[in-house]
């Protein structure tokens, strides 16, 4: 089934192939040929997609703001996660964790040495000293959105405060590694080299995803990966860049109770920052932060 020149591109744009996605599939066809890994036409998001996605974002950030200006010591992680449940649903959202895979509440919460997926309770009260990561998803109109802040409450180390900070100078460098026709691989390259030069380690077993409609899409986004490795970036190419970075070992485990929570093997603490990011003509675009 070859689309000709002048049939309707397969994007749905009602534009003739030619003048929408042909040269791009041409480029494309090129790398596929040398035996580079190429994203499907169906992981290329359209502009209206993009919008749609923008929408759920416009939410996502809004329950972080929200979270920024109400968390302190002595607030339970079951506040939090009220405070995101109230604000997603009352602008027309749906929180994309609640009962995703059995996750039982609408945000995760990881506290110092959790690395992710932690579970909001009302018997985990943050105290002076802790930093969090509050990793919020939206659905809006069928479209999801997904990032994550870290938050440093009252008085924090200046070990725990610069592991906060050169996780965030990760996912900076980690985007700006971000090039149409690059790879994927050279974004977690990016992560990687700025976390082990500042005596950090990188999560390996856990990444980033593509998203757009569907929570969790192809591909998989590593932060250990070698540059020049990995699937190609293609304009309409849409993940998450979200390193969970320890300031010691890389190893993790999951704790058996939950089910869910994901520790640093070591006891060491791990922080984390996630934005969403969209491949274009020259370059990315940031969705969601
Ligand atoms: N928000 C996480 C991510 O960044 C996924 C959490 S899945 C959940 O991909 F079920 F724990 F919410
Ligand atoms: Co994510």
């Amino acid at each position: 089934m070859k689309l000709g020149p002048n049939d309707a591109c397969w994007c749905g744009s009602g534009r003739k192939y030619k003048k929408c996605h042909m040269m791009q599939d041409e480029k494309v066809r090129l790398f596929k040929d040398k035996g580079v890994i190429v994203p499907p036409h169906k992981l290329l998001k359209t502009p209206d997609m993009i919008e749609g996605m923008k929408r759920s974002a416009v939410i996502n950030r809004a329950c972080l703001d929200e979270v920024g200006k109400q968390i302190r010591a002595g607030m339970t992680t079951e506040e939090i996660d009220k405070i995101v449940y109230e604000v997603t649903t009352g602008m027309g959202g749906i929180p994309a964790p609640l009962n995703y895979e059995g996750f039982p509440k609408s945000v995760c919460t990881s506290i110092n040495d959790e690395v992710c997926h932690g579970i909001p309770s009302d018997e985990i009260e943050l105290i002076d000293g802790d930093i969090i990561n509050v990793d919020c998803s939206t659905i809006f109109n069928g479209y999801f959105s997904d990032s994550s802040r870290m938050f440093m409450i009252g008085d924090v180390s200046p070990e725990r405060r610069r592991l906060v900070e050169v996780t965030r100078e990760c996912v900076m460098k980690g985007l700006e590694a971000v090039k149409p026709w690059g790879r994927l691989g050279d974004v977690g390259a990016a992560v990687n080299e700025h976390a082990t030069k500042n005596g950090y380690s990188v999560v390996r077993e856990i990444g980033g995803h593509g998203i757009g409609l569907e929570f969790h899409e192809d591909p998989w986004v590593g932060f250990t990966t070698k540059a020049g490795t990995g699937m190609l970036l293609v304009p309409g190419l849409t993940f998450t860049i979200e390193p969970m970075v320890n300031a010691g070992e890389a190893d993790i485990f999951c704790d058996e109770d939950n089910g869910w929570t994901i520790y640093t093997e070591d006891g060491s603490d791990s922080a984390q920052w996630e934005i969403m990011i969209t491949v274009t003509e020259d370059g990315y675009e940031l969705i969601c932060d």
